[in-house]
Parts: C-alpha cells; sequence; structure tokens
C-alpha cells in the first residue's frame, strides 16, 4: 500500500457529517425523505450521515460509474434498483461521494427527475469544483476541495483504499 498524506481525518468527517445531518433535518423535519446512495463510493457517508439523521428516512442505492483509474471516461453506466413508486412525490436527497466533472450527477439527476419526485437535492461528501465540466448545483456539500485524486472514506483508486477511515491523497 502507497503512502496516504491525510486531508481530512475521522474527526474532521464526523463533525461535519453530524452537522449536514443537522441541517437537513431542519430543512425536512416531518416529511419522509428518501436517500439515494450512489455505489460503491458513498456507503460510507451515507451510512454515518443517517445514522445522525434524526427525521423518517428510506434508503435506496444506485450504481453510477464513470471513472477508470484516476481518469473519467465520460461514459456513464447506470445500474439502479430504483423504481417509480419509491420516487414519485418524494422526497429525494441523491447521496455522492464526490463531485468532480459534475457529469454522473446531471445524469442521474435527470433520471431521478423522469420519476418525478417532489423535491430532488444532492448532498456530496466532497466537491471539486475547478473540475466542473457541466454546470450542476449542489445542495449539501461536506468539503470543497482541490483538483487532487483523493482516496478512502469510501473513495477508491482502482477499487483499493475505500476502507482507509480517512480521506487523503496517494502521495
Ligand atoms: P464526475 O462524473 O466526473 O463528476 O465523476 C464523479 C465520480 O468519479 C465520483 O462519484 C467518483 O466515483 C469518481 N471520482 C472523481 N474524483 C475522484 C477522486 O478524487 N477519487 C476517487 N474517485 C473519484
Ligand atoms: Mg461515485
Amino acid at each position: 500500500m502507497k503512502k496516504i498524506k491525510k486531508l481530512f481525518n475521522q474527526r474532521d468527517i464526523n463533525v461535519r457529517v453530524k452537522e449536514i445531518a443537522k441541517e437537513m433535518y431542519k430543512e425536512y423535519g416531518k416529511k419522509e425523505v428518501v436517500f439515494i446512495c450512489t455505489l460503491k463510493g458513498a456507503v460510507f457517508f451515507a451510512c454515518d450521515l443517517l445514522k445522525n439523521y434524526k427525521g423518517n428516512a428510506r434508503m435506496e442505492f444506485v450504481r453510477a460509474s464513470s471513472y477508470s483509474g484516476t481518469e473519467s471516461t465520460g461514459k456513464i453506466e447506470l445500474n439502479l434498483s430504483i423504481s417509480e413508486e419509491n420516487i414519485a412525490n418524494k422526497e429525494v436527497v441523491i447521496i455522492e461521494d464526490i463531485v468532480d466533472t459534475g457529469r454522473t450527477l446531471k445524469f442521474l439527476k435527470n433520471y431521478i427527475n423522469e420519476m418525478k419526485p417532489n423535491s430532488l437535492k444532492i448532498c456530496t461528501l466532497l466537491d471539486k469544483k475547478a473540475r466542473r465540466v457541466v454546470d450542476i448545483d449542489t445542495d449539501y456539500v461536506g468539503f470543497e476541495i482541490e483538483d487532487l485524486f483523493v482516496v478512502g472514506y469510501g473513495l477508491d483508486y482502482n477499487q483499493q483504499y475505500r476502507n482507509l477511515p480517512y480521506i487523503g491523497v496517494i502521495e
């Protein structure tokens, strides 16, 4: 395993996750929210976020991938278990690990929107704003980061490093 330089440690992440969960509860209150976790990267974040969310929540999963190594291929593959009956007229939040070019989210957002949710918001752990290629708004952001390839806390490099409890950069 290569050396990893820490960007955000477990404490930083925990504090921010709790803040976001609180913010969300303030917004949704008693309304039920369907959280869509994007596999595999957002799994750790989604679990921690939902454990700290005090409202009524459902959890769905979707698999969207556009990356090979450290490069975005620009071609998005979707593999999802969600259906219109779980989404129509509901408050929906997509939980992402990281927004980079924005292509994956834009694609996914359009797809979900066709299922006619009552509202649709985006929550991402990390945002690499400088890398954006398509226009997409994020509603909840854990941390904004520079143009760095990061791993850990669910994020991978060729399927490795997801299990690191912190977020870092491969040196
Ligand atoms: P986008 O479509 O270019 O926005 O790509 C977003 C997806 O690429 C994310 O959901 C991640 O799976 C992956 N990705 C982008 N940047 C990184 C990174 O720094 N580390 C690990 N995965 C990344
Ligand atoms: Mg992802």
